[in-house]
């Protein structure tokens, strides 16, 4: 595997990321009641880098907490089979909370996390993803805010890692064989 062609640059991945945190703040402009101020769950590892662009880019006050969870399978293809590493320290009962992920991809880790978020009594619970790979999807599963919806590639960088490498790029790559 060797490190492709930038694929979505940083200056498109900030305006674009500027752009979902003006949406997710008019949603919960004034929606927030009884149950304070949502809480941005960051998904590690991959969405460090997405989360805490997003939360600085919110005009509305969050709290931030984040979440670990690995899904067996090879590194390019997750299994379904899900295990949870780290869990929010926060109290989520009656929450609204907005999960902020790297990517969409089988559906499975998204659709394990929600279902946990509400077990665990949020008052609501939304998804912020910053890349959609809807054609790959296993289980169906819509994400609230999308970044970029992107054909069948892996890809690299802005957090987002093949085998643990490349996270720390600034511009999202494509993986070539
Ligand atoms: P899902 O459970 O199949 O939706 O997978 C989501 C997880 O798979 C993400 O949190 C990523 O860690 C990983 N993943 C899926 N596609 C890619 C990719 O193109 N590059 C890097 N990681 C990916
Ligand atoms: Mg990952």
């Amino acid at each position: 595997m060797i490190l492709g062609k930038i694929f979505i640059g940083s200056d498109r991945i900030q305006s674009r990321v500027k752009e979902l945190a003006y949406e997710i703040s008019s949603v919960y402009t004034g929606n927030v009641s009884a149950n304070g101020k949502p809480l941005v769950i960051g998904v590690l590892t991959g969405a460090f880098v997405f989360a805490a662009d997003l939360v600085r880019e919110l005009t509305i006050e969050c709290d931030v907490d984040f979440m670990a969870v690995d899904s067996y399978g090879s590194a390019m293809e997750s299994s379904g089979e899900l295990k949870f590493r780290l869990f929010p320290k926060s109290d989520l009962s009656g929450r609204d909370i907005i999960v902020a992920e790297d990517i969409l991809d089988s559906g499975h880790t998204l659709n394990g996390i929600c279902k946990y978020l509400k077990e665990c009594g949020a008052n609501s619970v939304k998804v912020a993803v910053l890349l959609d790979k809807r054609e790959r999807r296993r289980t169906p599963f819509d994400a609230d805010f999308v970044g970029f919806v992107i054909p069948d590639e892996f890809v690299v960088g802005y957090g987002l890692d093949y085998d643990e490498h490349y996270r720390t790029l600034p511009d999202i790559h494509c993986l070539e064989t």
